[in-house]
This record gives C-alpha cells, sequence and structure tokens, in this order.
C-alpha cells in the first residue's frame, strides 16, 4: 500500500497551499498526533527540501527514505541507535534517487508493506499516480504559500467518508478525508 498523506489550506486564488519559505505556514498539533500515529511503524519518503524542514530530524521509530540527486543529505548521521533485541520499530534513513528507487529501499524497510510519501509537492504530483490511498487534512485557512498540492481527481479518488469540521486548540478549523483509490 501506498500512501500520500499531507495538510493543505488554500490562497486568495482558492489553490490548495502546503508549504511557504519551507515551512507549513500553521500548526494543528492534533494534525501531528495524526501523522505520528498514521506513519509510525512504517517508512515514510520525502523530498530534500521537507527533510531539511523537519524540526527534528529523523522521524523516530520509521524509516525515512529522502530522495535527492546530491547522493547525501544533512542530519544523516544523527540516527540513534536502535538496541538489539529492542521491539520499538528502527529508526534509519536512507537516500534514493528518485521516486522509484525511494519506493523500492521502502518497501524492504520495516513496515514496508506500507508506504507514506509525505512531500513535497513535486513528490505528490509524482506519487499520486502509483498512490493507492490520499490522507488529506483540510486546514479551514486563507494562506499566500509555494507549494502546492497535487490535484484529486474525482474520477480516480473517492473520499471515504464526509468528516465533520473540528477546530484544532491553537483555533484554527480542520478535518481529515481519506480518499481510496477507485
Ligand atoms: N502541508 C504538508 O502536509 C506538507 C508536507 C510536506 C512538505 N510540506 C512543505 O512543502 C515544502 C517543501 O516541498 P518542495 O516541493 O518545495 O520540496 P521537496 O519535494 O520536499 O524537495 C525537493 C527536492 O527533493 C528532491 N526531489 C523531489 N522529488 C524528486 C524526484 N522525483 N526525483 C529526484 N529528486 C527529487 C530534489 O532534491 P535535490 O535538489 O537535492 O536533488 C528536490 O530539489 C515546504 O514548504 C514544506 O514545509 C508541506
Amino acid at each position: 500500500m501506498i500512501g500520500l498523506i499531507w495538510a493543505q489550506a488554500r490562497d486568495a486564488a482558492g489553490r490548495p497551499v502546503i508549504g511557504a519559505d519551507n515551512a507549513i505556514p500553521w500548526r494543528i498539533p492534533e494534525d501531528f498526533g495524526r501523522f505520528k500515529a498514521i506513519t509510525s511503524g512504517h517508512p515514510v519518503v520525502m523530498g530534500r527540501l521537507t527533510w531539511e524542514s523537519l524540526p527534528k530530524r529523523p522521524l523516530p521509530r520509521r524509516t525515512n527514505v529522502v530522495i535527492t540527486s546530491l547522493g547525501a543529505v544533512i542530519g544523516m548521521a544523527t540516527v540513534p541507535t536502535h538496541g538489539e533485541g529492542s521491539t520499538t520499530p528502527p529508526t534509519m534513513v536512507e537516500v534514493a534517487g528518485s521516486l522509484q528507487e525511494a519506493l523500492a529501499l521502502a518497501a524492504d524497510a520495516p513496515g514496508g508493506d506500507e508506504t507514506w510519501v509525505m512531500g513535497g509537492a513535486r513528490l505528490y504530483a509524482e506519487a499520486i499516480d502509483v498512490a493507492d490511498r490520499l490522507e488529506v487534512t483540510e486546514v479551514d485557512l486563507e494562506v499566500e504559500g509555494d507549494t502546492f498540492a497535487p490535484p484529486i481527481d474525482p474520477e480516480t479518488w473517492q473520499p471515504a467518508s464526509t468528516p465533520d469540521w473540528t477546530t484544532s486548540a491553537s483555533g484554527v478549523r480542520f478535518r481529515h478525508l481519506t480518499y481510496l483509490h477507485l
């Protein structure tokens, strides 16, 4: 199973903003919690800029596969050691030169029956063609951005439910939509 996971707001033109200045221009703690619950124990695949934008690298208890043409990324050496016999999924970092290579590395990683592509824009646009599932958090906010989510073609993707809006502890309204490939 290959899933894409992202959160999107909208700009004044209605475009689905996912980032601005290599950061996410809102903060929804509940969405971080959901991201962690969905992806922990499974490999995550991301572009180099998304990797560099993470406040703490690598994401723990997951294999972090970073796509770059550079052959290496900052922070690779900070991977904590994993005690022998530990039952916690290991934290690992792998570097790939393409989406195809990244997905192959992810499939061989612990929990690789499920891989989560976690951005950014170019990766979402490329990976949506091979994905089985989309986990999209809609954020009820108008913001200016420079990075956008891919279009979700209703001929290809069906929402699994129509959830209600929730108000975050941070005051922003949001809702989670799961789309399944038709
Ligand atoms: N809202 C959300 O859910 C969410 C999620 C993730 C990210 N974001 C935001 O998105 C922005 C970052 O996204 P981005 O689109 O600018 O950058 P990105 O996709 O994270 O990284 C771009 C870099 O990744 C490498 N890359 C990506 N796709 C590749 C491919 N198919 N083949 C080879 N290399 C590839 C290249 O690295 P090299 O230049 O090293 O070759 C490229 O320059 C930030 O603002 C971040 O906060 C938001």
